[in-house]
Parts: C-alpha cells; sequence; structure tokens
C-alpha cells in the first residue's frame, strides 16, 4: 500500500486510496466524533497574529488531535501515517519531523474555497492527507475536494467516500472543498519539515 502511494507521489504528486480505511476502524472514529461533536470549534485561516474565523472562506469545525496520544480509536491512523512519514524521509529525503492533524466537520453547505496549504510566512508543510470518516456518500451529495494545478487546471476530484485516504504535495496544489447536502467528516493533516511548538 505505501509503496502504491509513494509511486503515485512520485509521478503525479498525489495519490489516493479508495476504501484505505477498514470499516472496523472508520466505525470507532465515526462514534468518537458523535461523543466530542459539540467541542469542534469553527476553524480559522492564516497563521500567528492573521488567525481569523472567516466563513466566505472556511466553513468547518476542527478538533485538534494529538499525534503523540496512541490511544484508541486512532492507533491505526498513527501507525499509518508514522510509517508513510518514514518511508516517505528515506525515498525522497524530504526530512518531515512531525505531523499535525485535527477531524473536521463541515455541516451542509459549509466549504473551503481554492486554497494552498503552504502559508506564506511558514514553508514547513509538506505534505497534506485527509481521510474521509463518513459512514456513506455518493456523488449526489457533493462535498469534493477538487486539486488544481497551479495554473487553474481541474487535476483531481475526490469524493469523501468512507475510508478513503488522499495525499498531496501541500506546495503543489491550489485545492478547494465543495459544499455538501449532508455534514461531511475528515481527519486531516500535514507532515512539517520542521517540529510543531
Ligand atoms: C484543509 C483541506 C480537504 C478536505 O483542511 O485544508 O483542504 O477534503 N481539506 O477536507
Ligand atoms: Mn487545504
Amino acid at each position: 500500500m505505501i509503496d502504491h502511494i509513494l509511486e503515485e507521489l512520485e509521478s503525479a504528486g498525489f495519490s489516493q486510496v479508495a476504501g484505505h480505511l477498514a470499516p472496523e476502524i472508520l466505525a470507532p472514529l465515526g462514534a468518537f466524533i458523535d461523543d466530542h461533536r459539540g467541542e469542534f470549534r469553527p476553524a480559522k485561516v492564516g497563521t500567528g497574529d492573521n488567525r481569523q474565523r472567516v466563513e466566505g472562506i472556511r466553513g468547518d469545525e476542527t478538533y485538534w488531535l494529538d499525534p503523540l496520544t496512541r490511544a484508541a480509536p486512532f492507533g491505526a491512523v498513527f501507525s499509518f501515517l508514522d510509517e508513510l512519514r518514514a518511508r516517505l524521509n528515506e525515498r525522497f529525503y524530504l526530512g518531515l519531523k512531525q505531523y499535525e492533524c485535527h477531524l473536521a466537520c463541515y455541516p451542509p453547505g459549509a466549504f473551503y474555497g481554492v486554497h494552498l496549504d503552504r502559508f506564506n510566512a511558514d514553508s514547513s508543510r509538506s505534505l497534506s492527507f485527509v481521510f474521509y470518516l463518513n459512514e456513506s456518500w455518493n456523488s449526489e451529495l457533493g462535498g469534493e475536494l477538487v486539486l488544481y494545478t497551479k495554473d487553474g487546471g481541474e487535476r483531481a476530484r475526490i469524493c469523501p467516500a468512507p475510508g478513503t485516504f488522499i495525499c498531496f504535495l501541500s506546495d503543489d496544489f491550489p485545492h478547494e472543498v465543495k459544499p455538501a447536502l449532508r455534514e461531511r467528516r475528515s481527519l486531516t493533516g500535514w507532515m512539517h519539515t520542521k517540529l510543531i511548538t
């Protein structure tokens, strides 16, 4: 599996794996979100003093995770990310030191307009990744992740189907999240070339 992801990252800059999380891993993650939904907070954009809530840009609510906690139900996800980080460093010498991640819920109609995950003031975000945690999905519900090339062409359109995993080079793909008819759930994160404080 990781070999396949590395091949695709090398040739295309992104990789998508449908059904990457098995139902028995997905179900407890969904239950965790149900239990903690009231603790999700409106997401912000920007860094440092520039962080602000801008609903016209992004309407999701997030719950940050501590990757150092290996507690259920995140064990399998973090083990996979640890291995992916090690293999990326081995193969591409990326020097990825750490990753950060949050759970994200987009209420019906919420979206995240076209953006780059790499901040101007901080170039340490190198790989973006998303696991979709929706129990079921179909294309009529919307909520796609659309990746663009830097000259504005559409490169890929990913349906947030249960257990799908996608990762892409943060600097190479402007992208957006389309509004959906239903709440859209994910675990989203970034691998960094420096330690995050
Ligand atoms: C993000 C993002 C993509 C997705 O949180 O920066 O682009 O499919 N998420 O949820
Ligand atoms: Mn993004």
